[in-house]
């Protein structure tokens, strides 16, 4: 049974908030939040936004300009953690400008502890440091960050806070944590040491979330999660696929998509409610990591090749035209050139629509940490490479198909590369830019596709 951070300990943040905001009334303050990382970290960042907006905060992209700079930090690859320490670094010389500017580090990375003791010796210009587990705390941490270095990382289990409103980054979409933490311990990955164990919100906690969305007009939910097939619940929302239907039934949420999931939790159930479900967006995430059964063995995920196959097989037979994605590493410690051609032959028997590929990344404290590499960085490479030209060749293929076809699209907003044209996404959660009236963001709208490219695709309205 997931445990919950008491409310008063939630209202004596509040007291804090309001604090906060009353010293900076009037004064035109700024807070800037860069996240680095995964949907959670982006869902977390959120939260932390809207706390800062309740402290009186105005949000801005600019750093140097901020008077409150976040980095929400990623520790699942190490270049990512490289990344944080270069912003850091650069951030160095404005504050010796700006002393009174006030520099924080959190999330992921911030739960390892030689990552902080790295920060307090070499970034001495950062002011506040917190985990992934007292991010409900951020007021107070903000509050005493003003006047001394504050450091809030709990080594916890991990908790569940409720009641933190999110500062969205749109008014269409949006995440919804429904389960935080990981219990699977894949022997490459940190996410289980930075996030904690599994626990699960209260399904009328996730309703309520989702209904209060609803009534702002958003369309679409995605349920977020490190697994969310190992959701539980209980009475009538026992578990993931339960949940998925009740969240359906919500008036005005017209969209449902939902990442990540474990091949090894995805049940027949959720297969069937995905299949009879309207609502449910047409996309699955599934990650494979590799093809080897040996190297799926060492990687500790708990099904071979042939049981990834014939799981993917039923969603294929169950669920017509589903798009389907993964998460690929080349390079884990045990993998051979014979091991990394079976990693091939799946994403070619299968023909993912989107892979996310990814180069082993060594991290301190796991299993895998512990194992000499067989290969060498260069055919690592080499076979990253390989891999990368195999799936462009299966995606241009892929959305081939769609040129001159008629998709659904949900329009989100402007594009994010052209602000004459507008983007959103198909049910199979293929992003398309077109020229349309703005008054059409927020509805589902027909668009033919009139060209497409491996990463993109063009249409223009269907009347
Ligand atoms: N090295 C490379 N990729 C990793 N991932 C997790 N840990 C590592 C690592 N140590 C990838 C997995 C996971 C995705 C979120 O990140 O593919 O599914
Ligand atoms: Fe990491 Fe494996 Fe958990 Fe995914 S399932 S977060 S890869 S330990």
């Amino acid at each position: 049974m997931a445990e919950f951070i008491a409310q008063c300990e939630i209202d004596a943040q509040k007291d804090i908030m309001n604090l906060i905001k009353s010293k900076n009334n009037g004064e035109n303050k700024l807070a800037c939040v860069h996240t680095l990382g995964c949907v959670q970290n982006e869902n977390d960042s959120e939260r932390i936004r809207g706390m800062l907006l309740e402290m009186g905060y105005t949000m801005c992209e600019e750093e140097k300009k901020a008077d409150v700079v976040i980095f929400n930090t990623c520790a699942v690859r190490e270049n990512a953690e490289l990344k944080v320490f270069g912003f850091i670094g650069a951030l160095k010389n404005v504050k010796a400008k700006r002393p009174r500017m006030i520099i924080g580090i959190c999330g992921c990375m911030m739960q390892q502890q030689y990552v902080v003791d790295k920060i307090k010796k070499t970034y001495k210009h950062v002011d506040m440091i917190f985990g992934t587990h007292t991010i409900h705390r951020f007021p107070k941490i903000l509050h005493s960050a003003m006047q001394q270095k504050t450091v809030d990382v709990e080594d916890s289990e991990g908790y569940i806070a409720e009641n933190i409103h999110h500062l969205r980054g749109s008014s269409v979409v949006a995440s919804v944590s429904i389960m935080y933490g990981c219990n699977n311990f894949c022997t490459y990955c940190i996410v289980p040491y930075v996030r904690g164990r599994e626990r699960s919100r209260r399904p009328a906690d996730i309703l309520a979330e989702v209904e209060g969305l609803a009534l702002q007009g958003y369309k679409e939910v995605t349920l977020i999660g490190q697994n969310v097939n190992s959701y539980v619940g209980y009475d009538d929302i026992a578990d993931f696929a339960d949940l998925i239907e009740s969240i359906s039934k919500i008036e005005g949420i017209e969209r449902i998509r939902f990442v990540s999931s474990h091949p090894k939790d995805f049940s027949d159930k959720l297969i069937d409610t995905i299949a009879g479900n309207k609502k449910i967006c047409i996309q699955i995430h599934l990650p494979f990591q590799a093809g080897s059964n040996k190297v799926l063995k060492d990687m500790n995920r708990k099904y071979t090749k042939e049981q990834y196959l014939s799981l993917i097989e039923r969603i294929k037979t169950k669920i017509p035209n589903v798009a389907l994605s993964s998460d690929i590493i080349v390079g884990f410690p045990t993998e051979t050139n014979e091991d990394f051609a079976d990693t091939v032959d799946v994403v070619k028997k299968i023909g993912f629509d989107m892979l996310y590929t990814f180069i082993y990344s060594r991290r301190s404290g796991t299993p895998a940490a512990e194992i000499n590499p067989v290969l060498t960085e260069d055919e690592i490479k080499h076979n990253f490479e390989e891999l990368l030209k195999v799936q462009s060749k299966i995606v241009y293929d892929i959305n081939a198909k769609l040129q001159g076809s008629v998709v659904s699209v949900l329009v989100e907003g402007e594009s994010k590369t052209n602000p004459n044209l507008l983007t959103g996404r198909t049910e199979s959660g293929k992003i398309v830019n077109f020229s349309a009236d703005r008054a059409t963001i927020g509805t589902i709208i027909d668009v033919k596709i009139t060209h497409v490219a491996t990463w993109s695709l063009t249409g223009e309205i269907y009347k």
